[in-house]
């Protein structure tokens, strides 16, 4: 089985969540691709532009990881979202990491965002994990709890 995961993150704690989560996989055996979308500056207040658009045909099993911006998900990986092809053959899965406190400022909305645009592509998600990265003691176990959770039906 072919995994990729598809990454977008700016201040790095998505990436980092991501990497634990690549090692876990390699180390239960499993082939995975680990794609970090490349985006640049573009007009001030606007969100990064993606600078490629890593196909996804290879794999059998996707995991879309993003960060949280502004309540919604963050702009690169919706313009990324919106220019993939069919994946209605796949198993999808998404991550994100957040800030704030509570699920209804922002993790909420970007995890369904993220799935409306998967849907519109004809991918069903199977799985989501929301990491709260605010809450520095409670982080560790909400980084754990998301590889556990992922890993577990990829
Ligand atoms: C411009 C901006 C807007 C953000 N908006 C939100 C938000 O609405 N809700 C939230 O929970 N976190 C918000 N955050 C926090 C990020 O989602 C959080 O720090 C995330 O872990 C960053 O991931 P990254 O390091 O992979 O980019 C925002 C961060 C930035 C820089």
């Amino acid at each position: 089985m072919n995994i990729g995961m598809i990454i977008h993150s700016e201040t790095g704690h998505t990436e980092y969540v991501a990497e634990r989560l690549l090692k876990e996989l390699k180390d239960k055996g499993y082939n995975v691709s680990y794609i970090k979308l490349k985006t640049e500056a573009s007009a001030p207040k606007e969100p990064k532009k993606i600078v490629d658009n890593p196909s996804l045909k290879e794999f059998d099993t996707i995991i879309f990881c993003s960060h949280v911006e502004a309540f919604s998900l963050a702009g690169a990986m919706k313009a990324y979202l919106k220019g993939i092809e069919d994946i209605s053959t796949k198993k999808v899965i998404c991550m994100i990491t957040q800030q704030f406190p509570f699920p209804w400022m922002g993790g909420n909305n970007a995890l369904k965002q993220m799935k409306a645009l998967i849907a519109q592509k004809g991918g069903s998600v199977i799985s989501t994990a929301d990491v709260n990265w605010g809450n520095e003691q409670k982080r560790e176990g909400k980084v754990t709890d998301a590889i556990e959770a992922i890993t577990a039906v990829v």
